[in-house]
């Protein structure tokens, strides 16, 4: 099974440093964002290989997952054995591309992996979303393995004025991960029966406050709805919008897990707090983190 990571936008948030370096090049402690998404897709056993979909004008992406040897070489010359083999990992990874030419939504980003897909079931992940314990593809892995290989996607509640900022779901609950049969509706580990999705509701419109956290086990009958999936909210092919279609024919599952098992990297102060986070409980990084904070006397606000 293949994993794709769209990852063609143009970074306009993070301007002027996505000039020249796409955004996903943008470092989290030691690796570029990008890095920490890819590993998170190979985590689970069933995924054999990760598609990233680009842009053409992103060429730093194809290089970076392409070996380096003759870098590797002169770092182990020098002794430095961590680092080539930190750049012979990045080298390594069983990474291919696809392109998306024109910036047409996410739908149609996905679409354009549609040849990878081989007419499998396939993960999606967005690359603004972080998620260092890499658990939530296992968890929608097995719910999707309870329901015969159904499409899951993973939910996270949010305040009722959050909603529109969102894809949100419509359901109810059905069931539990093994081991949370006696969480609540909206807590970690629960199970739900989707009978509808929305993109970006007004509040007073969204049929629930779960919405889509960015991480989606998607059928091949996804794949094939969005060959002729009509543009939706904001003129976008919305990844929603063929999901919602597929309700017809197939059943569709939600999992939710903890907002927090995610770390944002979509916008410059998110990326900030992500950073900042992450390297405060980073056993190579903590203490001299802290050591500089602590130097100008702390972070007090
Ligand atoms: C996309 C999806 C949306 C989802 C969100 C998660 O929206 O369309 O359904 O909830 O990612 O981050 P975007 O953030 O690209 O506008």
């Amino acid at each position: 099974m293949k994993a794709i990571i769209p990852a063609a936008g143009l970074g306009t948030r993070f301007l002027p440093s996505t000039k020249c370096t796409p955004k996903e090049m943008l470092p989290v402690l030691d690796k570029p964002v990008i890095q920490y998404v890819v590993e998170e897709a190979l985590e689970p056993e069933e995924i054999d290989g990760v598609i990233i979909v680009t842009s053409p004008g992103k060429p730093e992406l194809l290089s970076y997952f392409q070996p380096d040897r003759s870098l590797e070489a002169l770092l182990r010359e020098r002794g430095k054995a961590e680092y080539a083999n930190a750049v012979a990992e990045a080298g390594g990874m069983p990474v291919d591309f696809r392109y998306q030419y024109e910036p047409r939504g996410l739908g149609h980003a996905i679409r354009s992996a549609a040849d990878a897909t081989a007419g499998e079931s396939f993960l999606v992940l967005l690359g603004d979303y972080v998620v260092p314990s890499r658990s939530i593809c296992k968890a929608m892995l097995e719910v999707s393995q309870a329901h015969g290989g159904a499409s899951v996607v993973a939910v996270a509640p949010c305040a009722p004025e959050d909603v529109s900022r969102y894809g949100v779901v419509a359901g109810e609950r059905a069931g539990s991960l093994a081991g949370f049969e006696s969480v609540g509706d909206e807590e970690p580990g629960a199970v739900w029966r989707i009978s509808g999705l929305v993109e970006k509701p007004a509040p007073a419109d969204a049929p629930s406050n779960l919405y889509i956290v960015g991480r989606y086990l998607l059928s091949p009958l996804v794949m094939d709805l969005l060959a002729d999936q009509e543009p939706g909210k904001g003129g976008e092919i919305q990844l929603t919008d063929a999901m919602a279609r597929s309700l017809e024919r197939e059943a569709m599952y939600a999992v939710v897990v903890d907002p927090l098992s995610g770390y944002d990297t979509g916008t410059p102060s998110g990326w900030m707090a992500t950073n900042a986070l992450m390297a405060a409980s980073d056993p190579r990084f903590a203490d001299e983190f802290w050591a500089a904070i602590d130097e100008r006397g702390g972070l007090g606000r």
